[in-house]
């Protein structure tokens, strides 16, 4: 049963799907490209990804059923390490034609690249050479690795810098921390030597490809108070601040909130901050912002003398592990009694959609891109080769939905990239875990076949673009 919806979305919204580099290509140690930190520290329980989705093999197929598909749009991201496989100096020819044969097809099919410089996907010899991104080095090597993007693939129109900051630093496996200094002040120096670097990218894209649009993609989850209480309701915007408007101020009015601030002072772990930094992230105002946005979280406060507990990757393959975001004297994350979860635990909350993508845009009066959504759960291949993922149709109908909600209220978004184009590799998860709208035939332990296959919601999804988002 389709539903229709008023029209509210504009004839040049970009109605889209995304992947990233990892976790579609495979061939993760061929064809001149070297490890990436992020491959190196995937969970050894699932696929790994030397072979993934097979995509450095199957590109023109998969470009082939996006077309099929009817995407006015494709947000993947180039592997650093298939581009530079020494992290800087000498360019990977064949790493530079992959992306540039991809990039002609899309367009040769009018499908809009929208391509992600960084996502995860640090050199691993970058970190083993200084220790990455707690090195003020790599901002160097990020800028020398934007300008052979920015040169050979000067006519991509949409640049995304780095993917999900707000993330990485909650998550182990996504980047590596020295055991000999403090954790918590590791990561706010990481994140402002990230935030230079995203900075040096905008400034360069402004100088060598003046017409491009350019911004971050950032992990959003609004927090709720889990009560009424003064306590958590001030709980939630401690979490709001902590995990969201830090970045998001940093990027768009480069400075760092007084909150934040005086709490990482008081806590000893402020960043270093040069003289000339913050007139560098200042001066490099995105574009436009890409948004992630998968769930909401219930926040309570807890004390001071709380335990501190740090997010861990689930290597007992456990997916009912649930983790809770906690930080003693602010906040610690619940689950919500009000919303329906996946079957991974995460909060299925369309409504905070529409809530968030209103809340950041009165707040920064910057168009958004919706960069990822998407329900990753387990799909079942039938006997006679189809795939029934209603629950996923369901998920992106109501996010949709909301979306043009508030597209109505007055927020304007410039495309919807729903995660994701094929099943891939999922960053905590592996094969188990799908998002795709088409069906890759392998699993964790056996690459069978890799046919693509088109689940239910791809034709499904295949009309909501036909129809401009009226047939949901
Ligand atoms: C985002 C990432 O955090 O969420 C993706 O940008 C990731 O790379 C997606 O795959 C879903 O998370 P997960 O852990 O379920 O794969």
């Amino acid at each position: 049963m389709s539903v229709q919806a008023p029209h509210l979305f504009s004839s040049d919204f970009l109605w889209g799907a995304a992947t990233a580099a990892y976790q579609i290509e495979g061939a993760h140690l061929k064809h001149g490209k070297t490890l990436s930190v992020v491959e190196k520290n995937m969970n050894k329980n699932y696929a790994d990804p030397s072979i993934a989705s097979g995509h450095y093999q199957y590109w023109e197929k998969d470009i082939a059923l996006m077309k099929e598909l009817g995407l006015k749009a494709y947000r993947f991201s180039i592997s650093w390490p298939r581009i530079l496989p020494d992290g800087r100096g000498k360019i990977n020819q064949e790493g530079v034609d992959f992306y540039r044969k991809l990039i002609n097809k899309l367009k040769e099919y009018e499908i809009e690249p929208i391509v992600t410089i960084y996502h995860f996907d640090l050199p691993q010899c970058l970190q083993e050479e200084y220790g990455g991104w707690s090195s003020r080095k790599v901002i160097d090597d990020f800028e020398a690795y934007c300008q052979v993007l920015f040169t050979y693939f000067d006519d991509v129109n949409y640049w995304l810098t780095i993917n999900e900051q707000s993330n990485m630093f909650q998550l182990p496996y996504l980047m590596e921390f020295n055991p000999d200094i403090p954790l918590e002040k590791q990561k706010y120096e990481m994140n402002h030597i990230m935030t230079l670097a995203h900075a040096k990218a905008i400034h360069l894209c402004r100088t060598l490809l003046p017409n491009a649009k350019i911004g971050p993609a950032l992990g959003i989850i609004p927090n709720y108070p889990a009560s009424p209480k003064p306590e958590d309701t001030l709980a939630a915007r401690h979490a709001d601040e902590m995990r969201t408007y830090l970045f998001m101020d940093l990027y768009m009015k480069g400075e760092y909130r007084p909150f934040v601030w005086n709490y990482l002072v008081e806590n000893g772990i402020e960043p270093t901050v040069e003289p000339e930094d913050m007139t560098c992230i200042q001066s490099a105002k995105p574009d436009f912002i890409g948004i992630n946005y998968y769930q909401s979280r219930v926040v309570k406060f807890i004390p001071e003398d709380a335990d501190k507990k740090e997010l861990k990757l689930n290597y007992d393959g456990q997916d009912d592990d649930t983790q809770y975001d906690n930080t003693p004297g602010l906040f610690e994350g619940m689950t919500n009694p009000f919303t329906p979860k996946t079957r991974w635990d995460w909060e299925i909350d369309p409504i905070g959609f529409r809530y968030i993508l209103n809340e950041l845009y009165d707040r920064y009066q910057v168009p958004l891109m919706i960069t990822e959504n998407g329900l990753g759960t387990l799909d079942e291949l039938t006997a006679d080769k189809q795939i029934h993922d209603q629950e996923r149709i369901d998920f992106l109908r109501d996010h949709i939905w909301q979306l043009q909600l508030a597209i109505k209220d007055g927020v304007e978004v410039w495309g919807y990239m729903p995660w994701s184009f094929i099943d891939l590799l999922s960053t905590s998860s592996g094969f188990r875990k799908r998002y795709g709208f088409v069906y890759i035939d392998r699993d964790d332990k056996d690459i069978k076949t890799l046919e693509r296959i088109k689940k239910d919601s791809f034709f499904w999804y295949q009309k909501v673009i036909a129809s401009n988002g009226c047939q949901l």
